[in-house]
């Protein structure tokens, strides 16, 4: 069976709009546009929620536009219209739901609200080899890092996750105290390159138990900032030029270390041989080697999305549609809202005649 969506995507700062199509087992993207407003926002060092959403208000006529006439689809062979729903900046949110919905309303096709952390874990299925459950996905974004056990499609058990900043994050605040732009990832990761991971050891971050002892398979990367912040202080009181690659590649280097360890430890105390990895920190080279070396080691197998699918997008958004759909997953009211936050194993609910927001 043949199945196509258009889907939305704005729950941050990317508007996006892709056309996917899921035919003869497999997902195939026709169109995937996006109109980042980063460097925009690289102006206040973070995203402005107003400025975004007037942005996604601004772009999306023109990308949906662009998602059909790249793809050559016409709203008669959509089966279902899909937008990010939560969680996110709620103001950005509404532009790609309330598209979705009046599209839907005015083409008799049925609306599929999707939780955004659904659709980084879908992106796994465009990678060439798509995971096949049971699976640990690590979800590592600005806003998320989380362990997921995912034992059928769909169906979410979080296992571990951070107690302070989303790994993501601490990219993004390392990268202003190193003096480098918004999104902190990319910047660290170019200047990085050519540094020595080694130079500065900086602590893993651990969380402890009321009880004693460490959570095994949560994160904490409040502490590294600071040891990052501590080290830059000290640094420049002797005068010199701070090392920035050096800096930014040890930084770098303990934040895989302590992902790439935390997964693996999970997978193999739960004998789990299969390992995804989704999210925009998963873009990063360093962490992406360092995985898939790690795993090999362990005899477990690593399915990375590709590059262009790990930060946000709307074909992930779309692959999430149709996994829906295949499932038989019943369309979302056109009375669905939008919500800053809700948990991802509640996705069901999204689904039901009765909204939850
Ligand atoms: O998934 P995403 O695009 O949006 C959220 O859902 O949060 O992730 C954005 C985050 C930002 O914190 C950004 O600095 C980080 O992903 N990021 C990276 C890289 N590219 C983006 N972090 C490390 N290395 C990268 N190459
Ligand atoms: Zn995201």
């Amino acid at each position: 069976m043949m199945q196509t969506v258009l889907a939305l995507e704005t729950s941050c700062d990317e508007t996006a709009a892709a056309v996917v199509q899921f035919k003869a087992g497999k997902f195939q993207i026709l169109a995937n546009c996006i109109a980042s407003q980063a460097a925009e926002h690289a102006q206040w060092g973070g995203v402005v929620p107003e400025i975004a959403s007037r942005r996604h208000l601004e772009s999306m006529p023109f990308l949906v536009d662009k998602a059909l006439r790249n793809s050559d689809i016409g709203f008669k062979q959509i089966n279902a219209i899909a937008a990010t729903v939560t969680p996110g900046l709620t103001g950005a949110l509404l532009v790609g739901s309330i598209t979705a919905r009046t599209l839907a309303k005015l083409h008799e096709i049925p609306f599929l609200g999707i939780n955004h952390l659904e659709g980084h874990l879908s992106s796994s299925f465009l990678s060439e080899n798509p995971p096949i459950p049971p699976y640990l996905a690590l979800l590592v974004s600005g806003g998320h890092t989380e362990l997921i056990h995912v034992e059928r499609n769909l169906i979410y058990r979080r296992v571990g996750q951070s107690h302070d900043d989303a790994a993501g994050e601490a990219f993004d605040k390392v990268a202003r105290l190193l003096g480098l732009s918004y999104p902190g990832g990319p910047s660290i990761e170019r200047i990085g390159i050519n540094g020595d991971p080694k130079r500065f050891p900086f602590p893993k971050g651990r969380v402890s138990r009321p009880e004693g002892g460490f959570y095994p398979y949560d994160f904490s990367f409040s502490g590294l900032k600071t040891a990052v912040l501590r080290k830059i202080q000290k640094l420049e009181l002797l005068k010199d030029k701070l090392p920035l690659a050096d800096l930014a590649a040890s930084f770098e280097q303990v934040v895989a270390e302590v992902l790439v360890e935390r997964s693996l430890k999970y997978a193999l105390d739960n004998g789990i041989k299969s390992l995804v990895m989704v999210g925009g920190v998963a873009a990063n080279n360093r962490l992406r080697k360092m995985m898939s070396e790690e795993a090999s080691k362990k005899s477990v197998a690593v399915h990375i999305a590709p590059k262009a699918f790990c930060t946000d997008n709307a074909a992930m958004i779309g692959t999430a549609a149709l996994l829906r759909l295949n499932s038989g997953t019943s369309p979302s009211s056109i009375e669905l809202g939008v919500s800053a936050r809700f948990q991802l194993d509640h996705s069901d609910l999204l689904y039901q005649v009765d909204a939850p927001f």
